[in-house]
């Protein structure tokens, strides 16, 4: 007799929508189901699969630092520590009024941001949904889209006399993938990530790519600045907390930013700048361990996802912590007990054999369902895939997707802990701004991060916390065009 499927109620989804659920006892005898015991057979078999021990997060973190410190070394290295020429923190005191363009994982962003100094601003914003096809289409067109919707912002802001009609802003545009730049108004495209693929873009200069589309478009801008979201976020946030010492984005993508001295940068030693000044460093980590796989624990879901991706063998980090694959880690283990014949026997399945069909934000309303019947979880597996579960499976779904949650934060905190234990932040403690949906919408994501980090440095890891951090790409990167032309204006370093 299989265990119960009764439930009534309602559920809200990620898309605002309310759903009915409903679930009717005649089918239970309709439909073979795994019994208790074999889903808690199953859960203990990847329990082992996904659990990260102190120890193993040691080893993780010493080999992460060592990457760190390599890519500072030497160019072109697989974590490649990106020298931003953003130097040193904000003073709170920067004014003016600057535009921000956003080309993020999934969305394109416009804003107006006005810096009133003691680390206060103002901002008007508008938000453009981008497409699947927007992502693969040619890289010009793509910022041509980006010109285009500048210059309707621009146009309305004038219409509403917010502008000033002959004014040419600066703009800072913060693109979120891995540039190598050789000054601060440039940035290679070292590789498409997040699922992107447009042609024609990697290995170019995507700020004279932008530039091009802006002057085709007659948009009254001076692209100032070229920004990485986390170097934003790291700027942004020391505005407002000065405390901050590092910053990290966990969303679609996920990466990091710190300062550094320069002289602990020996690939720009050539550069003559001052040893003594600091500069930005956005860390790319998400690449960590990428081609060689020496260091992480991939399961063979992770394997899969990362053959099954336009960028086999790269982003190796990411592919384990990041909002773009969590969801789908879940349903390939889904999908595994369907073929063995443990799941959803005698039903249709192919809705959730689609890859990439479960979306990680399913996968915080699993972990966070509140009801003793698990009505989310019905409602997402009716609605969505059209499957009845039993309470049993429900249960299992839910500590499954704990796992999956759980082993990406822990790898997060390895990350921020090689960053602190390079640094040397352990003993004087630091904030760390976080920013990105994983961390800001999956329920316990800061908590196990922050116990990850009590893993690694024992009690002492209390001293590094993580919080919400300032709008990196709005804010920041209106702060980082502000302190570039504070720069350039005393004549320092104009060639970067
Ligand atoms: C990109 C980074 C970015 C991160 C978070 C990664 O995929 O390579 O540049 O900072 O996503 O958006």
């Amino acid at each position: 007799m299989p265990s119960s499927r009764r439930g009534s109620g309602t559920v809200t989804l990620p898309t605002g929508q309310l759903l009915a659920v409903h679930t009717r006892t005649q089918d239970e005898e309709d439909l073979p189901h795994a019994t208790k015991k074999t889903m808690a057979d199953h859960l203990r078999k990847y329990e082992s699969l996904f659990t990260l021990t102190p120890q193993r997060m040691r080893m993780i973190v010493e080999a992460f630092k060592e990457t760190l410190e390599l890519g500072l070394e030497k160019p072109e290295q697989v974590v490649p520590m990106i020298p931003t020429y953003v130097f040193g923190w904000p003073t709170g005191k920067e004014t003016g009024d600057f535009l921000a363009v956003d080309l993020g994982g999934t969305n394109l962003r416009v804003c107006l941001v006005t810096l009133q100094g003691e680390g206060k601003f103002e901002m008007t914003q508008t938000k453009y949904r981008l497409t699947e096809e927007q992502k693969q289409e040619d890289g010009q067109k793509l910022f041509d889209f980006c010109a285009e919707c500048l210059k309707t912002f621009v146009t309305t802001n004038l219409e509403d006399g917010t502008l000033k009609e002959g004014d040419t802003l600066p703009l800072g545009f913060t693109f979120s993938y891995p540039c190598f730049q050789e000054k601060i108004d440039h940035g290679q495209l070292i590789r498409w990530t997040k699922g992107f693929g447009a042609p024609n873009t990697e290995g170019r200069d995507v700020a004279a790519m932008f530039r091009e589309s802006l002057r085709k478009h007659n948009v009254p801008v001076e692209l100032t600045a070229l920004i990485n979201d986390t170097t934003g976020t790291l700027i942004a946030s020391s505005y407002v907390n000065p405390r901050t010492k590092i910053a990290v984005i966990f969303g679609t993508g996920c990466n990091a930013a710190y300062m550094e001295q320069v002289k602990d940068i020996p690939k720009i030693k050539q550069l003559g700048i001052d040893p003594d000044a600091e500069m930005a460093i956005n860390c790319e980590w998400g690449a960590f361990d990428s081609f060689e796989h020496e260091h992480l624990p991939r399961t063979k879901y992770d394997i899969i996802i990362d053959e099954q991706s336009n960028k086999p063998g790269e982003q190796a980090f990411e592919k384990l912590i990041s909002g773009r694959y969590l969801g789908e880690i879940l349903r390939l283990v889904i999908c595994e007990l369907i073929d063995d014949g443990v799941l959803f026997l005698g039903q249709e399945t192919y809705k959730i054999e689609i890859a990439y069909a479960l979306d990680t934000a399913f996968l915080s309303l699993m972990e966070s369902d509140p009801t003793e019947e698990l009505l989310m979880i019905i409602g997402i597996f009716t609605h969505f895939f059209a499957l009845e579960t039993t309470l049993a499976e429900r249960q299992f779904f839910r500590a499954l997707a704990k796992l999956v949650g759980r082993r990406a934060a822990r790898l997060s905190a390895c990350g921020i802990a090689a960053i602190v234990s390079k640094m040397n932040y352990l003993e004087e403690g630091c904030a760390v701004g976080a920013d990105g949906s994983l961390y800001n919408k999956y329920p316990g994501f800061a908590d196990r991060v922050h116990e990850g980090l009590q893993d690694v440095f024992g009690d002492k890891g209390r001293n590094i916390v993580t919080y919400h951090a300032e709008d990196g790409s709005g804010v920041g990167s209106a702060i980082i065009a502000a302190m570039t032309k504070v720069r350039k204006d005393a004549g320092l370093y104009l060639n970067v």
